[in-house]
């Protein structure tokens, strides 16, 4: 066996981690919008020279408001994913149960947090920043593929906040402390939940002929196209809300929209899809599948 994950062990992990809202983020308290609030290996806005200081910065805040609201869209679609695995098993292995009810649990206290650091957000950035939306409509049409490849994205997503932390520990300092501690936090209880989902696509891929595979992989395409069409359309909101801080056009906007949805596509895809436990799923499952999204990772890279 590739892992030696079982229910048992992780809920057990997952109850001695677990923390409270008010561990990472009071009502009441404020972010530091004097300091960078996404690591610069995530949000890249230290690399575009045409831009000073306060305007990277400007711009790495808007990237942080993406990821919130990002993460409030997956973890929206995560949770009712989880609930309809779950359902079936109700009456057969209670750790299996009581932990995907905790797993989903966590998943509906991270909504409450990136909601409450968006809120943090906009009491004190200068304008409204436009987000793609709404999150129902993005979450029924990623569910309505098959659950093998809406496994495997969900999958992609818990391990890639491994690489969002790491990140913020290598910008240690330089971004907001709350910023860091949401980055690890979250951490803490997404390598649980990794786990968990390592086991729930082992079985949703159990006894699947190769061609019912690859059509499944299929499907992991068809959404992370579908993302990338909301990432591109997100960076141009995020430029939009740049201008409007500024007051003025950015002569270089072509560029920086695009360098911004290239940073968005490693944020959100392709820091998921290199990251060698989720390619060790994809080997076990198939050797296939795992060279056909090894040949797409440098698009999101
Ligand atoms: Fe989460
Ligand atoms: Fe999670």
């Amino acid at each position: 066996m590739y892992h030696d994950f079982n229910y048992e062990a992780t809920l057990a992990s997952s109850l001695r981690a677990q923390w409270q809202l008010d561990d990472v983020l009071r009502e009441d308290q404020d972010l530091d919008f004097t300091r960078n609030f996404m690591p610069e290996s995530l949000a890249r806005t230290g690399a575009l020279p045409s831009l000073n200081a306060f305007e990277q910065r400007t711009l790495n805040q808007i990237a942080a408001h993406e990821y919130l609201c990002m993460f409030g869209v997956v973890e929206e679609f995560i949770l009712p994913f989880l609930l309809d695995h779950a359902r079936p098993h109700l009456l057969e292995d209670d750790w299996r149960v009581r932990a995907l009810l905790n797993f989903a649990s966590e998943e509906a206290k991270h909504i409450h947090l990136f909601k409450r650091f968006h809120a943090a957000f906009v009491r004190g950035f200068p304008v409204e920043v436009p987000m793609i939306g709404p999150s129902k409509a993005i979450g029924d049409k990623i569910l309505s593929h098959d659950p093998l490849a809406v496994g495997l994205v969900i999958l992609m997503i818990e391990w890639m906040t491994q690489q969002h932390y790491l990140g913020s520990v290598k910008d240690d300092g330089d971004i907001d402390p709350l910023f860091k501690s949401l980055l690890k936090h979250h951490w803490i209880e997404e390598s649980q939940h990794a786990k968990l989902d390592t086991l729930i696509v082992d079985a949703l891929a159990e006894g699947r002929s190769e061609a019912e595979i690859d059509k499944a992989i299929d499907d992991v395409f068809a959404i992370a196209e579908f993302l990338d069409g909301g990432l591109k359309a997100q960076a141009a909101f995020n430029l939009d809300a740049l201008e409007e801080v500024l007051g003025r056009k950015l002569e270089d906007r072509a560029e920086i929209e695009a360098q911004q949805h290239q940073a968005g596509r490693w944020t959100f895809i392709g820091s998921g899809l290199v990251h060698e436990r989720f390619k060790a799923t994809l080997q076990n499952i198939s050797p296939k599948a795992a060279a056909r999204l090894a040949e797409a990772a440098p698009i999101f890279a």
